[in-house]
């Protein structure tokens, strides 16, 4: 309500990144309120806990990655009721990005186009910030990704470089293919590059740490299962899906949607289900899957959990709905188990898919 009528249109008068900056500085250097903010807005519920990538979640309800990019804010997340947060994309040497603007919000649509080309301060400055956050009591994932001047033939040094780095500070690791906002990195998804790419990153990971796929929404029929097959040849821990769309279906917002870009927000929700759907038909429950596109309310969190997803992730819905939202899903996500008669999160994942 106050985000909503007061907090979000003041944000709304600058334009999305500034916006987004400002956020980011404020909850950086958020010292005084954390403790109420963690009374107010932690669902402390066993329903909601699980253990998945051999990690404990305190509920199912993460950051998505591009959110925190630097890893400025990672105290915050678990302040603001979240379970996990997954910071990055992080690439090997810092880099700008596309000029700006790069961010644009649809706001009929109550989505984002974004193609901000893996701004980064690279792996050494985010490794410091990490060290300097120190154990946040959340699981924190590190998503990587590859420099924009580094041929495709040469992206899984990066990868692996990036890996190296960060790896010892990391809960997890997403490896992130999917991104339409580098020139071709989609084209790494092929199957016959997944698995050898999978595999050096496994290789350069810690021993024993999870390392995640994160896929595209935008997959031909049959090539995403080919993907995720190879994934899993190579040693993923799990697929996160999915990533912004570069489709552009039913938008009301007709200028902006000719911005070049991923989309993400409501339009996105049906296609991001329907990717944790085909992913979990493949994995059947072997690997876990992160599902992640226009989550806005429980009922949306729900709906992934219920294609397949063990845990679900939120970008776009968190700049609409405004810092209560981890705490709004966590909420609705117990009334919905207690109607279905369900035990906990673990006892919905697939029951849809
Ligand atoms: C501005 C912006 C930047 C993003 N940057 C990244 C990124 O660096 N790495 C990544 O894996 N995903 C990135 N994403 C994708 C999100 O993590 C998420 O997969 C996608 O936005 C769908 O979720 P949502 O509808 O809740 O936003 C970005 C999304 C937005 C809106």
């Amino acid at each position: 309500m106050l985000y909503r009528e007061v907090l979000r249109p003041l944000l709304f008068l600058r334009d999305a990144e500034t916006a987004h900056r400002a956020v980011l500085e404020r909850l950086g250097h958020w010292r005084i309120g954390t403790h109420l903010a963690e009374r107010l807005l932690n669902v402390d519920d066993p329903r909601l806990q699980s253990t998945v990538l051999g990690l404990h979640f305190r509920n199912p309800v993460g950051i998505g990655a591009g959110l925190d990019k630097h890893a400025e804010a990672v105290s915050a997340w678990r302040s603001l009721g979240f379970g996990f947060c997954e910071i990055g994309t992080v690439t090997p040497v810092p880099q700008d990005g596309n000029p700006l603007p790069r961010m644009f919000r649809l706001q009929p649509d109550e989505a984002v186009i974004n193609r901000m080309g893996f701004n980064s301060l690279g792996a050494d400055a985010v490794v410091a910030n990490l060290a300097a956050a120190g154990r946040v009591g959340i699981p924190v994932g590190v998503n990587v990704g590859k420099n924009k001047l580094t041929p495709n033939e040469d992206a899984a040094a990066d990868y692996e470089r990036a890996i190296h780095t960060l790896a010892p500070l990391a809960d997890y690791i997403a490896i992130n293919l999917s991104s339409p906002n580098t020139p071709d990195l989609r084209a790494l998804q092929k199957p016959e590059l997944v698995q050898s790419l999978v595999r050096r990153c496994v290789q350069a990971a810690q021993p024993g740490q999870p390392v995640l796929l994160k896929v595209a929404p935008d997959f031909a029929p049959g090539e995403l299962e080919e993907t995720v097959a190879a994934a899993l040849e190579g040693g993923a821990a799990g697929i996160i899906a999915s990533n912004t769309t570069v489709t552009r279906q039913g938008l009301r917002s007709v200028a902006l949607a000719a911005e070049t870009g991923g989309l993400s927000g409501k339009p996105l929700r049906e296609m991001a289900t329907a990717t944790v759907r085909r992913v979990f038909r493949v994995t059947r429950g072997r690997v876990p899957i992160i599902g992640v596109g226009g989550i806005a309310s429980a009922e949306d969190a729900y709906e992934k959990i219920l294609a397949g997803a063990n845990l679900v992730q939120v970008y776009t819905g968190l700049i609409y709905e405004g810092p209560t939202l981890a705490a709004k899903i966590n909420r609705g996500l117990v009334g919905l188990l207690e109607r279905d008669g369900l035990a906990n999160v673990a006892a919905a994942v697939g029951l849809d898919a």
